[in-house]
């Protein structure tokens, strides 16, 4: 059997598994799924009616088993690491929630069906982070917005960096949804480096030492089935940067752009994750974004100009995610 023979049936497993069976998928299957449909795109309406069979019910989800292994399996160490990463998404995926609905006033008809559910999967992502930070970290609230504001100390600037451009982009685009730069620079933004980059590159470190160390099972159900859902946001981001850039090439200095800015932020890191606890060096988070980032633009063909290959070549490794 040729090694694309093995991986075939292993992405029909990721794509149709339900929540129950999907603790048994690896992240690195999930990982390639996002990539495997990346060079055709899948149309608006592929992708919404991969989300009617995919969607999941995150009050499925018991956390049992990961209460016990939060208190008596992990150390003080891990612990910290891990909600030091999880506050990223925990406020990532309520943001762009709440920063969709912007986006989706403006494309076609197909685009606008396929945006509601990508609206419905954030706030669902919200809702899983909202349980694991109550149930499994513990923190306290009555609402959703009060566990967010207990959750807001463990933040760190590599989040509020990206995401405060997101908003600065999103506010942009309410004065004008229709304007087909401010969309590619938003587009950039969201769909290709904070769900492309940063959110795959944090899945992958921590369902990985979920994975070997064999803890937190409903987290790494609930979180591998988030993965699955980054799959359709991501190609659906691509779909749209290709075929705005398609539409009109030299939009693609917007993509160009609007990475320099990411970038420039990117070195602006202060703090430093101590990622090492959940088993990663610095080094191996930069390979893992520079890989994710490189797969998205060759896949779909954007070229980046030499000042860019270089600049990313030295990306400083963060971690957040939506
Ligand atoms: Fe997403
Ligand atoms: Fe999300």
């Amino acid at each position: 059997m040729t090694t694309e023979q093995h991986t075939v049936p292993r992405q029909e497993a990721v794509d149709a598994s339900t929540l129950a069976q999907i603790r048994d998928v690896d992240i690195d299957d999930v990982l390639d799924y996002v990539h495997a449909d990346l060079k055709k795109l899948p149309g608006y309406l592929d992708l919404y009616r991969r989300y009617l069979r995919q969607r999941w019910d995150v009050y499925e989800l018991d956390f049992g088993q990961d209460v016990l292994d939060w208190h008596t399996r992990m150390t003080q160490e891990e612990r910290d690491a891990f909600v030091a990463i999880s506050s990223g998404f925990h406020h990532g995926e309520r943001q762009v929630e709440v920063e969709l609905p912007v986006f989706m006033l403006a494309g076609s008809e197909e685009s606008k069906i396929y945006m509601s559910s990508q609206i419905e999967d954030e706030a669902r992502h919200t809702v899983f982070f909202d349980r694991f930070y109550r149930e499994v970290v513990g923190l306290a609230g009555e609402s959703v917005q009060d566990v967010l504001d207990a959750s807001f100390p463990h933040i760190s600037e590599t989040f509020v960096g990206p995401f405060g451009l997101l908003a600065y982009q999103a506010d942009e685009l309410r004065r004008d949804p229709e304007d087909p730069a401010a969309r590619v620079r938003y587009g950039t933004t969201y769909f290709l480096w904070i769900e492309g980059v940063l959110a795959l590159s944090v899945m992958k470190i921590t369902l990985t030492y979920c994975r070997e160390r064999g803890l937190l099972p409903a987290y790494y159900a609930g979180f591998t089935a988030t993965c699955r859902d980054e799959a359709r946001h991501v190609q659906g981001g691509m779909r749209f940067l290709r075929d705005a850039v398609r539409a009109d090439p030299p939009l693609l200095r917007e993509i160009h752009e609007t990475l320099r800015t990411i970038l420039a932020m990117n070195g602006a890191v202060s703090r430093r994750l101590a990622l090492e606890a959940l088993g990663w060096t610095p080094e191996e988070v930069r390979r893992l974004m520079i890989r994710q980032l490189s797969m998205k633009l060759s896949d779909v063909g954007i070229d980046l100009p030499p000042d860019l290959q270089e600049k990313i070549q030295q990306i400083e490794p963060e971690v957040a995610g939506g």
